[in-house]
């Protein structure tokens, strides 16, 4: 049973699902559909296998959007891009666990600069990894495919680290929010709701839903 959620659920579609020739009118449609928030994927070709857009471009978009913007750093060195996406206009930034850098003090410097912060955990990746980083983060976000590409299928063998990451937030009497990211639709996105999960990231299944609106509803239970 999962610990009662501090946050009202959220969506934050993810933009790398978005049209990539007119990424300004991909932010519209979350605009129209009543949502407040957008996942801004940034790859290295290094942490993952793929790349995707840099600052210029969120920097680009957050001039015609008043969206908060959840950019998800998917780079062996993010300490050292943080500067480069809070100037671009970054209203908080996630950062993995796994690569070998600076990740408390990363961390620190993000809210130093008044932005908000987070860990992301890679589906194969303990919740030990995040543990003493916890305490100082905004958003705790599980990987529910391996980061690199949109349109992966959801992996039900992260629901358990979900519930854990609810039962921990609760028992260290913390509030960051709990997100959930890859795969998730309409069905996916319940189960990961039952587990404690209240801020869902969705690419494909957002941007190929017929109604938006539609899906936000459904999604999100509103
Ligand atoms: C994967 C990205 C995800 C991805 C989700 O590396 O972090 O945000 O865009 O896309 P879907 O919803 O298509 O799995
Ligand atoms: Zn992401």
């Amino acid at each position: 049973m999962p610990s009662p959620h501090p946050h009202p659920c959220l969506l934050a579609p993810s933009i790398l699902a978005g049209d990539h020739a007119n990424l300004a009118a991909s932010l519209k449609i979350i605009e129209t559909s009543g949502l407040d928030w957008v996942h801004l994927d940034i790859m290295d070709g290094h942490f993952v296998p793929n790349l995707s857009f840099g600052p210029q471009t969120v920097q680009a978009l957050r001039a015609g959007s008043k969206l908060f913007f959840d950019v998800h750093l998917m780079l062996d060195n993010p300490h050292l891009y943080i500067d480069a996406f809070i100037d671009a206009g970054a209203d908080l930034i996630s950062i993995h666990v796994e690569p070998d850098y600076p990740v408390g003090p990363t961390l620190d410097y993000i809210r130093s600069r008044g932005c908000k912060c987070g860990v992301v955990l890679n589906p194969d990746t303990d919740v030990a990894a995040a543990r003493p980083y916890l305490p100082k983060c905004d958003l705790v976000l599980c990987m529910t495919v391996q980061p690199g590409f949109g349109g992966q299928s959801f992996r039900h063998d992260v629901l358990p680290k979900i519930l854990e990451l609810a039962d921990l937030r609760s028992t260290l009497a913390l509030n960051y929010r709990l997100e959930v990211d890859g795969g998730v639709d309409i069905t996916t996105a319940a189960l990961c709701r039952a587990q404690g999960a209240d801020t869902l990231v969705a690419g494909t299944a957002f941007f190929s839903a017929t109604e938006q609106a539609e899906f936000v509803r459904a999604i999100t239970g509103r």
